[in-house]
């Protein structure tokens, strides 16, 4: 393990802005820390740098337990959020800035800064300064400088929050094939899920200073341990249909619900990607008007009218759109491939052994 957090709580008065949190980074991995803003995320990269001490637990870094082990002897590189580089200095003097600390000859110097340039694709730009760049090369000089000394681990702290959509989307991209070529334990923090699903081998989840879950992009999203991380990752429709004779029913929708009472009141959720939709009106049960198309790149939202009102939401690529010929105010059939039934509150959430996640079942074969 590259990183280890034992039960690290961390308070700010009587307030516990991060919460018995307990994950481990391996060798090599690059993690998201993702979550909602004023969650705990920068609070816990600061205690891993060592910026900042855990009022509880331990945080351990290849192995070693480094609570007192003090900022320059932990070895991290840091990119601090909306962190701006010396506006005074060059491009070099900002990426040599940590080797000037620790302290690097001359010569040493000189060859690293022209090794990372290279790297980082800022070649030729060493002598221009931060107002020079681009938003996109000023992130990447930020990650250089904190890269220079070679660290054993590099902390990223929103990295491209400050970036306009297209640039944010080659860093991205960037940072993945940073990462290949460099194999350097990486953490980043995100609020922004695409952004996780899309970069990271491995995300961890939090809310409010608790840890939802930790998990690779596919288990997140596809095993979400909570309604939280449900919803939260990707967009999810959720209906609360009411139980009628072992059937919980919605408008037109029926849910088989065996062992559940009369009256009593489920939660279903259900990914846009998991709705089936046919122009073809004979080949699904429900039958719905397609109301509005939203363009997502390569995937299309589409947001469909079921008689009774209920708004059911679709993902689907532009292809299958272009194909089946729909357009907003179509009549098309649709139906559910697979649901879950979600636990009852979102708020108050229960122990994860009291969620009742059940496997999603085919409502071909069910009803
Ligand atoms: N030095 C501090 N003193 C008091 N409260 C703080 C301090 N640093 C952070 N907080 C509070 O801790 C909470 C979590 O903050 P932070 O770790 O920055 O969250 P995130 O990075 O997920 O947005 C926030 O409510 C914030 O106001
Ligand atoms: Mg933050």
């Amino acid at each position: 393990m590259s990183i280890e957090l034992k039960g690290v709580t961390k308070k700010f008065g009587d307030n516990a802005v991060v919460s018995n949190v307990t994950f481990s980074v391996k060798e090599g991995e690059l993690m998201a820390l993702l979550g909602p803003s004023g969650g705990g995320k920068t609070t816990v990269l600061r205690m891993i740098a060592g910026l900042e001490m855990p009022t509880a637990g331990d945080v351990f870094i290849r192995g070693k337990r480094v609570n007192d082990v003090s900022v320059q002897q932990r070895n991290i590189g840091f990119v601090f959020q909306n962190y701006a580089l010396f506006k005074n200095m060059t491009v070099f003097k900002n990426i040599a800035f940590g080797l000037k600390i620790k302290k690097w000859k001359r010569a040493e110097t000189e060859a690293r800064i022209e090794e990372l340039l290279k790297l980082f694709g800022l070649e030729g730009l060493e002598r221009r300064y931060p107002h020079q760049l681009s938003g996109g090369q000023r992130q990447r000089v930020a990650i250089a400088r904190a890269l220079a000394p070679n660290p054993s681990v590099l902390l990223l702290d929103e990295p491209f929050g400050a970036v306009d959509a297209k640039i944010r989307q080659e860093l991205r991209e960037w940072l993945v094939t940073l990462h290949h070529d460099l194999n350097v334990t990486t953490i980043f923090v995100t609020h922004d899920q695409e952004e996780a699903l899309e970069v990271a081998n491995r995300i961890v989840i939090f809310s409010r200073g608790i840890l939802e879950q930790v998990g690779t992009p596919r288990e997140v999203y596809d095993q979400p341990a909570n309604e939280f991380v449900a919803r939260f990752i990707g967009a999810m429709n959720i209906l609360e249909p009411e139980v009628r004779g072992e059937v919980a029913r919605i408008g037109e929708m029926e849910f088989p619900a065996p062992g559940h009472a009369d009256g009593e009141k489920l939660r279903i959720g259900f990914r846009p990607y998991a709705v089936q939709v046919s122009s073809d009106l004979t080949q699904y049960r429900y039958h719905a008007v397609l109301r509005h198309t939203f363009f997502l790149g390569v995937l299309l939202r589409v947001e469909m009218e079921l008689p009774s009102g209920l708004m059911i939401r679709a993902r689907m690529t532009k292809e299958d759109y272009a194909h089946q010929g729909l357009e907003d105010g179509k009549e098309v059939s649709l139906q559910i491939r697979q649901y879950r039934v979600l636990a009852r509150e979102a708020a108050a959430l229960p122990p994860e052994s009291e969620l009742r996640y059940q496997p999603p079942p085919v409502l071909g074969e069910n009803i």
